[in-house]
């Protein structure tokens, strides 16, 4: 993070996303409104910069992801992302697209840390990929949803298609996809495309109060929780036995009893313990 406007609040580099930190909680805000926060080059390098920084940042126990004004994300930038990049060289098209992909699911979908959508007002087109990767979402009432692209004569890209298979049933899915109609938060919390819809006045109230709920559990156990969420349902059931016993064993190890500190310190300090021979022996050697 390149500017400390204060201890409590960050802003990235390019100026399109800030963090404000209160008691735990990084309420992270895409900040274009004159753009309705649409996604362009600037601002996909600014949260790829706030994720890396937060996911080390003990002030974020909790992220939040919200917008400035009264949009969530108007989706990419049909001007800075499309048509100014369709001039771009190969190469760059490729880091352009890579850096959108990176913070709105590479990172976002597993990132070590609970993750909430707070969708404020519009989400479009591009919106519903860091939707879908959050783990979480509530939404407004009056919040309006649209997988409008199919109106730019293009099928949703990058992964909305995926996100939308992940977060609708196939009849819904097809027919927003393929009508471009809106539909409100009430709408998409019946779909399931968030948990719950609010008035707008207590979308922030409540999403602080499901903050804190996480925040009562142990961030180990969350982690685990969603990332075997997340890639179980890839799986065939026997593959997915095996996967989810392993994920829950491997919590057991990276427990906060610090087992592995255990074991190194018996190695390195205390002389205790060889892998290859077992118990260290000096007298003896
Ligand atoms: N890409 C680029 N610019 C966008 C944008 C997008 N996705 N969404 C909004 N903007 C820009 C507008 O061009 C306008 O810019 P200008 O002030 O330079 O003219 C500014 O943001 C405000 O938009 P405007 O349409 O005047 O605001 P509104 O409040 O009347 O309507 C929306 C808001 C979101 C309903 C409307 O802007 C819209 O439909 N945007 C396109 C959404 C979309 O289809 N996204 C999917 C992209 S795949």
């Amino acid at each position: 993070m390149s500017q400390t406007d204060s201890g409590e609040r960050l802003t990235a580099k390019g100026n399109t996303a800030f963090v404000e930190f209160e008691d735990g909680i990084a309420w992270v805000t895409m900040n274009r409104p004159e753009k309705r926060n649409a996604m362009n080059p600037a601002l996909n390098d600014d949260m790829c910069e706030i994720l890396d920084t937060l996911e080390y940042d003990d002030r974020c126990r909790i992220l939040v992801l919200t917008g400035a004004g009264n949009s969530w994300t108007a989706g990419m930038d049909l001007r800075e992302f499309f048509r100014a990049v369709d001039s771009l060289s190969p190469e760059e098209q490729v880091r352009q697209r890579r850096s959108a992909e990176m913070w709105q699911w590479r990172k976002l979908r597993t990132y070590p840390k609970p993750t909430i959508a707070m969708v404020n007002g519009w989400c479009f087109g591009g919106g519903f990929t860091p939707l879908c990767s959050c783990d979480l979402a509530f939404a407004a009432e009056d919040a309006q949803f649209g997988v409008s692209e199919v109106n730019w004569g293009i099928i949703p890209g990058g992964v909305v298609t995926k996100a939308l298979e992940e977060l609708m049933g196939s009849r819904d899915a097809l027919y927003y996809i393929m009508t471009g109609e809106t539909f409100d938060g009430v709408e998409a919390a019946r779909m399931g495309v968030v948990n719950k819809a609010f008035p707008a006045d207590r979308l922030r109230d409540r999403t602080r109060a499901l903050a804190r709920t996480l925040m009562e559990k142990g961030p180990a156990v969350l982690n685990a929780a969603k990332v075997t969420f997340k890639y179980s349902h890839l799986m065939d059931w026997d593959t997915s036995a095996q996967f989810i016993g392993a994920k829950g064993a491997q919590l057991r190890l990276i427990d906060p009893e610090g087992i592995r500190e255990r074991a190194m310190a018996s190695f390195l300090d205390r002389k205790e313990f060889r892998p290859g021979l077992g118990a260290f022996d000096r007298e003896g050697e």
